[in-house]
């Protein structure tokens, strides 16, 4: 068991199609949270990462069945209107993740729900996490790091600090001992679940042995913790920490509610009223993991959170050797190297098809003569004596925003486009053009348009004629059409797509992200870089002034492949 939320509980996502409240149902997805439906006015019939979107909470629930939880991600000003309708379609918990929501609104929201016999978190909070079961908000930021954080176990947390929730839970898992369910009880003056309530759920809950509460001053809500405890309406052990002892009164501490006004919730009374409840009060959150094991009388247990880092690219054991879990000999002699770049970077063995495409995009940029930036630099390195990796290292780190950066901006403003066709069910060229007015206004350009030189990029066209053949030109080489059509409408004159373009197009039709982008254009050039590292030493002189354009090829005339 866990308290507020488990795997089968059906979730409600209020504001999904915002910038957080996707992100967000992602996170709670791959977690394993069961996102039944989101809620956005206007929005209805759409789907985010698999979830149906419905106009109105009301249309929801009836289309789709009964929620347990709603979780809140509308902007605070309209937190209350989304609250109020959730709680009059039924819902019977809220977590409302936003900040700054005005207190009168949280007052309303609290009037409706003590009405409808409902409940909510926050606002202002990271929201709630069952460990190894599910999370309603943000707490662990992406569900891998979630599920290496959080471990499943018998000490519930409760918290009125976002960043102390789960540094808490960290720490405990790090040492062995594992959380029920984890509580960000939010930072403001009025919450709606606050410590009391959250310690008699944890009183009720078997799979809950102990609690782990960090408390802030301001607020009567350890006080009150105190009171259960003599009350013995909470008999479990509770260790306690209290932030804000160095606070001065009338002083704010971090959030809205940590405030002392006279000696009302201040540090001394807080940690006085719980001692003599029988809380074990700490100085330090570190003195928490220690003392819980010691209270649950079990033993430091291994846990996959220690200090040790993780990697999942490449296991060396004695005699073995596995990429992505293939050995490498088997690799060798089968995998082309661009099979296997394709294979560190996205985890996966690609198709003979894919490797050919990349294959092709790193010919495609080996080399572009002696005049790009990356090439003077490394040539200008090796002239003064430089060894061959320095020489080399020095024209990479010349491949910036300006030299070979176009892939990833390119990347990025085709996937923006993809973005806007899906969420305003735009065409190719309707999305590609409000891009550009957009770029126009704000006098940005667009990344693999135009060349210093080509007018007809020869390795633009040969890539996309290949993914054609290939089968693997999609979504995303259409948009970089319709980007090059609508420059040229726009500018009067042509900026054909250049090779960084195209391989920005391809690489999202691969379905690479764009942080990876210069990944192919770095690797590609290495050889190049190589190639006139070796040949400045070989056949110049030292310290030769070197001309960027004053060079002439003498190199083999034509030759067929
Ligand atoms: C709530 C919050 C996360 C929203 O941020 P955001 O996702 O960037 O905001 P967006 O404007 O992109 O999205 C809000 C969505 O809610 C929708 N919305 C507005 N009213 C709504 C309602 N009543 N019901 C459902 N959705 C509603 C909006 O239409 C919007 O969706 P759209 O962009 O598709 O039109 C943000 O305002 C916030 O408070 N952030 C701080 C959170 C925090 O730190 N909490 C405390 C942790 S310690």
């Amino acid at each position: 068991m866990a308290i507020l939320i488990d795997q089968t509980s059906r979730v409600l996502v209020q504001g999904i199609t915002g910038r957080e409240g996707q992100a967000r149902t992602k996170l709670m997805k791959e977690y394993g949270t069961n996102v039944a439906a989101g809620v956005t006015p206007g929005k209805g019939g759409q789907e985010v990462h698999g979830v149906p979107v419905f106009n109105t909470v009301r249309e929801a629930w009836e289309k789709s069945g009964p929620f347990d939880v709603s979780a809140v991600f509308v902007p605070a000003h309209l937190v209350k209107d989304g609250a109020l309708e959730a709680l009059e379609a039924g819902v019977k918990l809220l977590v409302l993740v936003p900040d700054r929501v005005p207190i009168w609104d949280v007052l309303e929201i609290a009037r409706l729900a003590r009405e409808k016999e409902a409940r909510f978190v926050g606002p202002n909070t990271l929201g709630v996490l069952s460990p190894g079961k599910a999370v309603c908000g943000m707490i662990g930021g992406t569900a891998e790091r979630a599920r290496e954080w959080f471990q499943a176990g018998p000490v519930g947390v409760s918290s009125r600090s976002g960043g102390m929730t789960s540094a808490l839970a960290y720490y405990m898992s790090r040492e062995g001992v594992g959380q029920s369910t984890i509580v960000h009880v939010g930072g403001d003056a009025v919450v709606g679940l606050s410590h009391p309530e959250i310690m008699e759920l944890f009183e009720k809950d078997p799979e809950t042995r102990a609690v782990a509460m960090f408390g802030e001053i301001g607020t009567s809500q350890e006080e009150r913790v105190a009171d259960l405890i003599e009350q013995k309406r909470f008999t479990k052990p509770l260790i306690a920490f209290i932030g804000g002892k160095a606070a001065k009164t009338g002083t704010r501490f971090s959030h809205a509610g940590a405030i002392v006004e006279g000696t009302r919730g201040s540090y001394e009374t807080k940690v006085k009223r719980l001692r003599e409840a029988g809380a074990h009060v700490v100085d330090s959150i570190f003195d928490i993991p220690g003392l819980a094991r010691r209270i649950l009388g079990a033993k430091k247990e291994k846990t996959s959170v220690d200090i040790r880092w993780k990697t999942a690219l490449t296991d060396v054991k004695p005699n073995k050797i596995s990429v992505r879990g293939y050995a490498v000999d088997a690799l060798m002699g089968e995998a082309t190297f661009a099979q296997a770049i394709y294979l560190l970077f996205k985890g996966e063995f690609p198709s003979p098809e894919v490797g050919k495409l990349i294959d092709a995009i790193l010919v495609s940029s080996i080399d572009h003569g002696a005049s790009p930036p990356s090439v003077l630099t490394a040539r200008t390195a090796a002239s003064t004596g430089s060894e061959l990796n320095a020489a080399v290292a020095a024209g990479v780190l010349a491949i910036s925003r300006w030299h070979g950066g176009a892939v990833e901006e390119g990347m990025r403003l085709f996937l923006e486009a993809a973005r806007r066709m899906e969420s305003k069910s735009l065409g190719e060229q309707a999305a590609a053009e409000e891009i550009l007015q957009e770029l126009k206004r704000s006098g940005g350009k667009a990344s693999g348009f135009g060349h210093r030189l080509h007018t007809r990029d020869p390795r633009t066209a040969r890539l996309f004629s290949l993914a054609e053949e290939l089968g693997l030109a999609g979504r995303h080489v259409r948009i970089a059409r319709a980007v090059e059509a609508g420059l040229e409408r726009s500018t009067g004159k042509a900026l054909p797509i250049n090779v960084d373009g195209a391989i920005a197009a391809l690489l999202c039709d691969l379905g690479f992200p764009p942080e990876l982008g210069n990944a192919f254009f770095i690797i590609a050039r290495v050889p190049g870089l190589v190639a006139h590292v070796h040949e400045e030493k070989t056949r110049m002189k030292p310290m030769r002034k070197i001309h960027p354009e004053n060079f002439e090829y003498d190199g083999p005339g034509k030759r067929e492949v």
